[in-house]
């Protein structure tokens, strides 16, 4: 057993330390069989956390092989002392947990334990088609930090939830994405990340939804889960970070292919066509809004009036009705909510917002670029399999469709064929300094893109008198 690192005072808490111990060994044997099989005694540029949280000192790089990482415990202070909101704000935090708020805390921690594993089942074979070193130690980077807030939940469980916190913890172990026995508790984490583009779009899209969740208890009534998502939320910005840069270098080769090509037919030139990049964006969209759960739930209020859960400037919607959709028959018709009962769905739009300011911010250099493309973000209601959409046929931008509109709504989505080919345009590439065919080098933009294009376009001087 290797000593668990630590700033939770692990050393004068023996029992608690020699169960995680156990727990230790069993999770390296799920991370043998489960996590990435291959590279892990590569030299690599590598953050850990330090213990310290004070300014910018949380973490460290440093050269180690993903082997020599050890999965640690840090929680970070939320300097708050009284409960922040619902129907016990103001009374003192909880260090223990209430027996009214067991069943509804057990299933929160045990399903953001679920969801940090399962990132790792579902990209685990990224090795075999990784573009570059760069991309490499981005990778294992992200497996060993989600396996890290596997462990931040673990504690949790462990240290106090008694016995049904140790049967939680090793069922986070034995479920697998994509399983169709056990599978992952959220459906779009049984979902395979298997091409780079896709592993971009989670990272850009899905730890950003981590972000939200992880946020939203930050004020949490009961202490340990404010202080250790307080400290998650250190880790997950460079998570959404290698997917936004990832995806930017993948849209800086597709628009060079197209403008070199005068045409979006640009899989023979090594590069992913710019319409298909959309229709992974309105596949992989469409997945991870689920993550945000029922728009009108009962769940979301509870924990709410818990003082567990919160979303961003929740005072701004204070006796504002939510208009949500809800099911009426074979459609939807629209419903106003009390906002605590529509804390997902006002969640779910925050996130919408900004995501969509994103993808404006690539369109305005797309436009520069002359490429005839303009990406969006599909609507809420595209091709949902959870909530009142269920089902039912939208378009991209929210309008219904047909009974027999199907191939309209798959045409808006990869087909096989399209990813197959993706697939094959995916090799290995790992020579020093080199990237492969289908994305930009490291720190290309497409703001510098279109500033190069437009200077080599725009007319030159007048002849010198
Ligand atoms: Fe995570
Ligand atoms: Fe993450």
């Amino acid at each position: 057993m290797n000593a668990i690192p630590n700033n939770i005072g692990l050393e004068a808490k023996a029992p608690l330390a020699r169960q995680l111990g156990a727990y230790q060994q069993q999770f390296r044997r799920w991370w043998a069989l489960r996590g990435p099989g291959e590279f892990l005694d590569q030299p690599m540029q590598l953050r850990q956390p330090t213990g310290q949280v004070q300014g910018n000192g949380w973490a460290e790089y440093r050269t180690m092989t993903p082997n020599q990482y050890c999965w640690g415990l840090f929680t970070a202070p939320t300097g708050q002392d009284t409960i922040a909101f619902g129907q016990h704000r103001g009374a003192p935090l909880w260090e223990s947990v209430p027996a009214e708020y067991r069943v509804l805390l057990l299933e929160h921690i045990r399903v953001q334990g679920d969801v940090e594993n399962a990132a790792i089942e579902q990209s685990r074979t990224l090795t075999g088609s990784v573009p570059s070193q760069l991309e490499l130690n981005n990778l294992f980077q992200f497996y060993l930090e989600e396996g890290r807030h596997t462990w931040a939940m673990v504690h949790l469980l462990i240290e106090y939830f008694g016995h049904d916190g140790t049967v939680e913890a090793e069922a986070l172990l034995e479920r697998v994405s994509g399983d169709a026995h056990q599978p992952r508790l959220l459906d779009a984490f049984n979902l395979q990340t298997d091409d780079w583009l896709s592993h971009f779009m989670w990272c850009f899209l899905a730890d950003r939804v981590g972000k939200y969740q992880i946020q939203a208890v930050t004020q949490c009534a009961f202490a340990p889960l404010a202080r250790s998502a307080k400290f998650m939320m250190f880790e997950e910005p460079l998570h959404i970070g290698f997917g936004a840069a990832g995806l930017e270098r993948i849209l800086c080769r597709s628009a060079e292919a197209t403008l070199r090509a005068d045409s979006h037919d640009i899989f023979d030139a090594g590069a992913i066509p710019l319409p298909l990049f959309q229709k992974y964006l309105n596949f992989w969209v469409s997945r991870i809004f689920d993550l945000f759960g029922n728009d009108s739930s009962r769940r979301a209020h509870d924990l709410y009036q818990g003082g567990i859960r919160i979303a961003r400037h929740f005072d701004d919607y204070q006796h504002m009705p939510v208009t949500l959709d809800v099911r009426a028959g074979a459609g939807v018709r629209q419903e106003e909510v009390a906002p605590e009962w529509a804390m997902n769905a006002i969640m779910r739009r925050q996130y919408m917002a900004e995501v969509a300011k994103l993808i404006e911010r690539w369109n305005v250099q797309l436009a520069r670029l002359e490429t005839g493309i303009a990406l969006y973000l599909p609507h809420e209601r595209f091709n949902r399999v959870f909530g009142p959409c269920k089902g039912l046929l939208y378009d991209v931008d929210g309008s219904a469709l047909g009974p027999d509109a199907a191939a309209q709504v798959g045409a808006r989505l990869p087909t096989a064929a399209e990813l197959a080919r993706v697939q094959a345009l995916m090799r290995r590439e790992l020579r020093p300094e080199r990237f492969a065919s289908w994305i930009a080098p490291a720190g290309a933009t497409l703001t510098a893109l279109a500033d190069a294009f437009i200077a080599e376009h725009s007319p030159k001087c007048g002849p010198r008198a």
